[in-house]
């Protein structure tokens, strides 16, 4: 059974996240998306509410194979607790690969068996990021295309979105 683990900070999801989900849903049999929980990281949702709004959002992609949890310090030890074979990230762009690739190297320093794996969205989601969403919720812009209507109303109701 091949078990993927796709991490992240998802503060909110995005659909350049949700694009990753898809295209790794169909990968492995299954796929467990797990919540970073980081205190010092000042995050505008709670796990909780990042994993009610990564659920809603996988609600017409999850065939049952995709899992929402949430994970406390180190990546490699949620691997080893969830049975991961793999760890998912997403690449955007070439800017997000310096970071990534010393992540990956670095996990496999303290785990030889924590493989990852990177997956490109499609190009149009190429320029989404939670925090750009966050900074144009906040300044009026239109954030329809990027997220699921489930994160406007979330945002909205934190007065990010004026109703
Ligand atoms: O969505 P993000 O913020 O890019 O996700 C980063 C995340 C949560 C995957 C990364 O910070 C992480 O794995 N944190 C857990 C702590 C850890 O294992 N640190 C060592 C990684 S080399």
């Amino acid at each position: 059974m091949k078990i993927g683990l796709f991490p992240g900070s998802f503060d909110p999801i995005t659909n350049g996240h949700l694009d990753v989900i898809k295209r790794a849903a169909g990968l492995f049999n299954k796929l467990i998306i797990s919540v970073a929980v980081n205190e010092s990281k000042n995050a505008l949702f709670t796990t909780d509410e990042k994993k009610f709004l990564i659920s809603k959002a996988c609600e017409y992609v999850n065939c049952g194979n995709i899992k929402v949890v949430s994970f406390q310090g180190l990546l490699v030890d949620a691997v080893r607790e969830f049975n991961a074979g793999f760890v998912i990230r997403g690449l955007r762009a070439v800017a997000d690969f310096e970071y990534e690739f010393q992540m990956a190297l670095m996990n496999r320093e303290l785990d030889h068996k924590c493989e990852t794996i990177f997956m490109m969205p499609s190009p149009e989601y190429s320029f989404v990021s939670s925090s750009m969403i966050k900074e144009i919720a906040r300044m009026g812009g239109d954030i329809s295309p990027f997220v699921h209507s489930a994160v406007i109303e979330a945002l909205k109701k934190k007065n990010f979105i004026k109703k």
